[in-house]
């Protein structure tokens, strides 16, 4: 049981709840998420830690309230609790001293590129970041991106914040400056990573991406959250969830995902443990 702390609205649709959670928050570390069931009878949920205090002990989680689970969490208040959160999960980010990272992140994926870009400035790297997304009000955690990178860029497909168009225009006029970089992280919509990446990877950059498969139990057990890296599966939750972007197979993981969306519209009522037949 994690009790809320706070909720904020940070954009339409997207909110920032603060947990407490000790344990988590001493040993959690960039790029690792929990699971979450938010009610008894609820699904568990992958969500990144976008932030944490061990000092406090409370971890912080940014949601998009898209499905049952995230919209059930949007409406829970402070001092509700939820019913149980199982991390840290997954790898932690490999963080080292390479020089200048670049840091592009779109839509909530902005969330989990928050840690990731806090521990590379941490460990004495120059930090270029470049946000997506649609129009200016979807643009989250601005100033704290700001706050950790040494230079912040903005791109809108509007043009209402920022410059117009996509992270990868930017991107081409920062390598035309005769700007260079050691390593990149994009973390975003499957599509927007595919594509930047490939962006990246054409300019020689090594680039990491954090993939956000369907998950079911995050051990390694059940296979949901399969992924095809190099040619060969790996399980995002044990495996991941960042994976070098040159050897992730993107058609895979988006058929993967897309079969999933089918199969939610087919309005599925499970009927596991009922005697419904
Ligand atoms: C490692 C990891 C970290 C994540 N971190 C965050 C985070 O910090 N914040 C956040 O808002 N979300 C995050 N997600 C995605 C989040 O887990 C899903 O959006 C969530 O499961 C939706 O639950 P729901 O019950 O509200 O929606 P559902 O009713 O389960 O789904 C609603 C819609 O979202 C789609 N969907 C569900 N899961 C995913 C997914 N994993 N990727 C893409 N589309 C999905 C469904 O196909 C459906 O169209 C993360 C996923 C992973 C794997
Ligand atoms: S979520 Fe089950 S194997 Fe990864």
């Amino acid at each position: 049981m994690a009790e809320i702390l706070q909720i904020s609205n940070l954009s339409e649709h997207i909110y920032r709840v603060r947990l407490v959670a000790p344990r988590i928050a001493k040993r959690r570390k960039a790029g690792q998420f929990v699971i979450v069931r938010v009610t008894p009878d609820g699904e568990r949920i992958p969500l990144t830690i976008a932030n944490a205090s061990a000092e406090e002990g409370w971890i912080e989680l940014i949601i998009q309230a898209v499905g049952e689970s995230t919209r059930v969490l949007r409406d829970m208040q402070v001092g509700d609790h939820l019913e149980d959160l199982a991390g840290p999960l997954g790898r932690a980010t490999k963080v080292e001293k390479v020089g200048r990272v670049l840091c592009i992140g779109g839509g909530v994926g902005i969330a989990p590129l928050r840690p990731i870009a806090e521990a590379f400035k941490a460990a004495g790297n120059h930090v270029t970041t470049i946000l997506g997304a649609r129009t200016s009000d979807l643009i989250i955690l601005r100033d704290d991106m700001d706050q950790i990178s040494d230079e912040l860029y903005i791109a809108t497909d509007d043009g209402s914040a920022g410059e117009k168009g996509f992270p990868t225009d930017i991107f081409a006029r920062l390598l035309d400056t005769g700007n260079t970089y050691d390593e990149a992280v994009v973390v975003g919509p499957p599509v927007m990573m595919k594509f930047t990446s490939l962006k990246t990877l054409d300019a020689g950059v090594p680039t990491m991406c954090s993939l956000n498969p369907i998950m079911i139990d995050g051990t390694g057990m059940c296979g949901g959250c399969r992924v095809t890296v190099a040619g060969e599966p790996r399980f995002a939750c044990v495996d991941g969830p960042e994976f070098d972007a040159a050897s992730v197979e993107w058609d895979d993981l988006l058929n993967r995902l897309s079969g999933y969306d089918k199969i939610a519209e087919r309005n599925h009522t499970c009927r596991i443990g009922t005697d419904e037949k």
